[in-house]
């Protein structure tokens, strides 16, 4: 994601507390009162902003480490008045060891980098290690769901998926987008616009 360095976006951060988690506690009621979802690279959070409008009695995690993109995402929440979703603004692998064992209800992963160089693999944030990580803080019947426009990052998830406990649910080439249940992320949207092929994954634990 191109974004020109903003440092209101950054100040911003600094500034809303309220929404941005600088470290996790997950004994906030915050992740324990409600099903609690998150996001791991929400960008600017049109999709993460979308869903807690649907779904208000959700509590909802965004993870998104370039602090700019982050802030961006904050404003919105702040603007609209969002209560239910929180930002970490850092890398998901800081906190993967915070997260206590089933205690995640579903997690979103819309158009991750691709990371298309073989010897990158290991940095997709569908790896098998970090598959593994998903399923160790998924309840029980909790879920993985992956969006994306890339060939060779859904072959290769289809595949990690293949070497975990997972139990893979759908798995399709060209998704049609659910209007009521889904929100649109920003990629999505440019993508759709362009006519590619949207791939989905859903698999359960
Ligand atoms: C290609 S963008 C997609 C953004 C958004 N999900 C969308 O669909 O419009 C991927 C985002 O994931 C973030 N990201 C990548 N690896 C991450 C990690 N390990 N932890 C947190 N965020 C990450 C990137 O900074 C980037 O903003």
């Amino acid at each position: 994601m191109r974004t020109k360095y903003r440092q209101w976006a950054v100040d911003y951060l600094d500034e809303h507390p309220e929404v941005v988690f600088e470290q996790i506690d997950f004994s906030n009621p915050f992740f324990l009162d409600k099903p609690f979802k998150m996001e791991i690279g929400s960008g600017k959070g049109d999709f993460i902003v979308e869903m807690a409008k649907k779904y208000p009695d959700v509590n909802y995690l965004a993870v998104e480490r370039v602090r700019t993109v982050a802030g961006m995402m904050v404003k919105k929440i702040v603007e609209e008045d969002i209560p239910n979703v929180k930002v970490f603004a850092n890398d998901i692998n800081i906190i993967f060891n915070e997260i206590k064992d089933e205690s995640v209800d579903e997690i979103y992963l819309n158009f991750v980098d691709p990371w298309p160089k073989k010897r990158h693999a290991k940095r997709r944030l569908t790896y098998i290690n970090l598959l593994n990580q998903y399923y160790r803080i998924l309840k029980k019947g909790g879920l993985v769901i992956f969006k994306s426009d890339n060939d060779g990052l859904f072959e290769f998830t289809n595949e990690e998926f293949t070497k975990t406990k997972f139990k893979v649910l759908v798995s399709e080439e060209k998704y049609e987008f659910d209007s009521e249940k889904d929100a649109m992320t920003e990629y999505e949207t440019k993508f759709r616009n362009r006519g590619q092929n949207i791939h989905r994954i859903i698999a359960i634990k």
